[in-house]
């Protein structure tokens, strides 16, 4: 299915879709959304944060968490920013954290885990009988299991069809690098929406180059262009 997006105002009505997409693909709509600097870095080499997003785009972000049933990051970017993944720049509901963390290493007092609001579902493989996965409960979030993939990692596949069954219907991937080379990986982008800052950084690279295992290089098609603020984005979904 085709759901591009080329405006703020068009996502409202591109995100409705997305029930259809799930009951048709047995799987959410997904959206890889990241902050780059023009040299392709999304934090710098020792992963801490850099504010990447002027003031517009950083609306832009809010507007497509407020879109999403749920928003995806991994324990790498939990543990570096320590993020609370909520909408509050623009109306709209917080999306469903969700939080890649196969040995449940989320720590108790992350802003995440304290949120009143949610209880942040931590993907995990380290089983019910351990105490973290325990006290994490207790705590104020709710450890999901789920299968791994052959390098021991939670397996996207699998964690799709859980978050199916749970009536996901679209999923904002927000990173950090090794997350989003993992979905891209495995063929699990719908969507791409980039914001490049006019700076450069000499940083931690979107993708892990370590990590890719697409022969060719991955096309971009139906592409669009906006400047928001001095920043770019890119719209566009794999070919
Ligand atoms: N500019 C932006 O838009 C943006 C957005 C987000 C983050 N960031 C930056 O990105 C950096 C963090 O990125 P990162 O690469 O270090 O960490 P990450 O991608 O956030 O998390 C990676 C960790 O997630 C866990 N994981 C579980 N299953 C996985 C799977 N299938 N694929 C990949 N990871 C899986 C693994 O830890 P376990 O094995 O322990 O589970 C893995 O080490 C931070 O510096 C943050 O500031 C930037």
């Amino acid at each position: 299915m085709l759901m591009r997006v080329d405006s703020i105002e068009g996502l409202e009505s591109c995100m409705a879709g997305t029930k259809a997409f799930r009951k048709s693909n047995g799987r959410p709509f997904i959206t890889v959304s990241y902050a780059q600097s023009v040299d392709g870095s999304i934090a710098t080499r020792n992963r801490q944060p850099i504010g990447l997003s002027g003031p517009e785009s950083m609306l832009l972000t809010h507007e497509i968490r407020a879109c999403s049933d749920a928003i995806l990051i991994g324990i790498g970017t939990l543990l570096a920013d320590d993020p609370r993944l909520s909408v509050r720049l623009v109306d709209g509901n917080s999306p469903q954290p969700v939080v890649l963390d196969t040995h449940l290493r989320t720590p108790l007092n992350a802003k995440l885990v304290q949120r009143p609001d949610t209880r942040p579902w931590l993907i995990n493989a380290a089983g019910e009988h351990s105490r973290q996965f325990l006290a994490l409960q207790r705590a104020g979030s709710m450890p999901i299991l789920c299968d791994t993939d052959r390098d021991g990692k939670i397996d996207l596949h699998a964690l799709m069809q859980v978050l199916a069954a749970r009536k996901i219907n679209s999923v904002m991937v927000e990173g950090g690098a090794q997350v989003i080379t993992s979905f891209v990986n495995a063929g699990l982008v719908d969507q791409f929406v980039v914001t490049i800052s006019p700076r450069f950084v000499g940083g931690l690279s979107v993708l892990n180059s370590n990590g890719i295992h697409f022969d060719a290089n991955l096309e971009l098609t139906d592409v669009s262009y906006r400047s928001m603020g001095d920043d770019l984005i890119i719209w566009a979904r794999p070919k």
